[in-house]
Parts: structure tokens; sequence; C-alpha cells
């Protein structure tokens, strides 16, 4: 079956980036000049999705605003000549057919998924955290859906993260070892201790569920944080049907979290047609600075690799 519907939850309250969103919800901040929603919907629609409905509360009316037409902000733009931002404008208002929903109590995302159930019906479907953006190669979702079409059963988006960190996900006991990218899922557990966890691959905000989910989301207690959890469900769910879960490729970036944007958005810069060679400039310069903190920082990374002390790449982290 095809996957052409997803859901997308928008109803926290984005506290990790208060005071910025005291007043505007957190998927509207921009990495450069696009709300970081605008990232998934992009994602979505370049991975199939023909329907999008995003869970809101009431203080996101913004992100309704930003993919609706504004007809007088096209006309300024018609008058004053500018042909690329107008096409820039109107296609977020052409990219998807979006609908939203009201979460009235923000009660989980097991919660905020089973408000979707109507609009789903019986048909599997996808869903995207707004909180992880993923960036580079194939759309991760795209990757989860092609093992959906083989397998016809639910499939999780995972990656490994360092054992510390465990406890700020839901966590996969893998089947079996990975092969091509793929494994089936034995349990899951969400936000675990670090010793109680039986791995360290963690969920990382895209699913493709099969509808019987929905059955199990409503009679679905409190769990962790005291939150209905969507990990619990698909816990129970394994009792019915298998799961898989996808390695996806791709770089996750979590959004929710100050260094996670800041590295989004230096991503985000560095490639951006306009900004890119300014950027990386800028950047270059401060390394180059004596008396600027990056500069001391280079140098001890530098000298942690040199002595064999070093992780490697950086971690975007939750
Ligand atoms: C949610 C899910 C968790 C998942 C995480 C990915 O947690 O409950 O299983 O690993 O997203 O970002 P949250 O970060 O919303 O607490």
């Amino acid at each position: 079956m095809r996957i052409r519907k997803a859901v997308i939850p928008a109803g926290g309250w984005g506290t990790r980036f208060l005071p910025a969103t005291k007043a505007q919800p957190k998927e509207m901040l921009p990495i450069v000049d696009k709300p970081t929603i605008q990232f998934i919907v992009e994602e979505a629609v370049a991975s199939g999705i023909e329907d999008i409905i995003i869970i809101t509360s009431h203080t996101k009316k913004a992100i309704e605003d930003h993919f609706d037409r504004s007809i007088q902000l096209e006309m300024e733009l018609e008058r004053s000549r500018k042909r690329e931002l107008l096409e820039t404008v109107r296609s977020i208002s052409d990219m998807a057919n979006i609908y939203y929903i009201r979460q009235k109590e923000a009660l989980g995302l097991g919660h905020a998924i089973a408000c979707a159930r109507t609009f789903i019906g019986k048909e599997p479907f996808a869903v995207l955290l707004g909180d992880d953006v993923v960036m580079g190669g194939e759309p991760a979702l795209k990757q989860l859906i092609e093992i959906y079409q083989r397998t016809g059963y639910s499939v999780l988006g995972v990656q490994p993260v360092p054992m510390p960190e465990v406890n700020k996900y839901g966590i996969v006991a893998p089947e079996q070892p990975f092969r091509d990218r793929v494994c089936r899922v034995r349990d899951l557990v969400e936000k675990p201790a670090e010793k109680d966890a039986p791995s360290n691959v963690a969920i990382m905000g895209r699913y493709v569920l099969t509808p019987s989910i929905f059955q199990l989301l409503e009679s679905q207690k409190p769990g962790a944080g005291g939150e209905i959890q969507l990990t619990d469900a698909l816990h129970n769910l394994l009792s019915m049907e298998p799961i898989y879960a996808c390695q996806f490729s791709g770089r996750r970036y979590d959004v929710g979290d100050k260094v996670g944007y800041l590295a989004a958005s230096v991503e985000v810069a560095l490639a951006h047609p306009e900004i890119s060679a300014q950027a990386l400039d800028y950047l270059a310069r401060l390394a180059l600075d004596k008396n600027q903190p990056l500069h001391k920082a280079i140098a001890r990374l530098v000298k942690q690799r040199v002595d064999g002390k070093d992780a490697g790449s950086p971690n975007e982290g939750k």
C-alpha cells in the first residue's frame, strides 16, 4: 500500500527554547531563512507524501499562516518586481495539502498521534517529529517507506547514539545485527537509564506506522515523564505484528536543542547559495583570530587528535 499521509506533531511548548518560544511556535524558528517545520514538510513531500496533518495547539497560528497564501505579500512582491521571492513565497502554499487538528491538552506524543486517527483512517502512514531535521542524501522518510514497501509492517528510523545519551530517546533492541541498514525490532523502551538500555540504537523522529497503532494508543497509560508515549504503544504492537528499524543515512540534528539548532544553522549557511562564501569566510576568520575562543578550541582538538583522544565527528546531540 502506498504511504500518502503524514502526521507532524507540533503541539509542544518548546520550553528548551524559551524565551524565543514565548510568543511564537518553536517550529517557526528559522534555520537561516526557512522555518524548521518547512524542512520537515519538504522532506515529507520529497518522500511522496500528499496529505499532511499538523497537530497544533492554541499558540501555533503562525504555522497555519506560513503554509497559507499571503495575497497582500504576493501583491507587494509583484509590484516591486521581486520575482524570485514571489516564486518562493507562492511555492510554500502549493507544497502539499496541509490540514490542522488542535491537540487540546499536551498529553504526550502518543496522544498527539492518536488525534490524527479519523484523518488517517485504515491506511499505513508516516510520522515526522519537528525537532529532528535530517540533511544530506536521500530523504530519511523515503528510506523508511522503501522498507515498508518490502515488509508491509511498521518501520522506525534509527541511528546509534553515545551510551550516556540513551535516556533522551526511545531505544530499540534489535532482534539481530543490522543487514543493509535494516533489522527486526525485538523490544523498545522510552528513555531508559543507561544501565537499563538494551542498546544504543535510538529512534530519531521518523516512523512509518500501520493503523493498528491507533487502538493501542487509545488505551495507552502515561509512561515516561507522565506522558502517553508512542514508544510504549509500539512496545505493545510488537505482540501483534513485527516492527522493523531502518538505520537511515543523513545527518540528523535535534533543532529543539540549542547546540543542535546552531549546528543545523551552520550546515545550512555553508550550503546556502546566497551566503555560503561569506559564512565560510566569517568562520575561517574566527578560527584564525588568536584572541577568539574558537581558535583555542581548534588548537585543543588538534592536540587531542594527535594524542589519539578525540572521538572524531561532531555530536549534534539532543
Ligand atoms: C521523542 C520520542 C522518542 C524519540 C525522540 C527523537 O522524544 O518519544 O522516542 O527518540 O522523540 O527525537 P522527545 O524528544 O519528544 O522527548
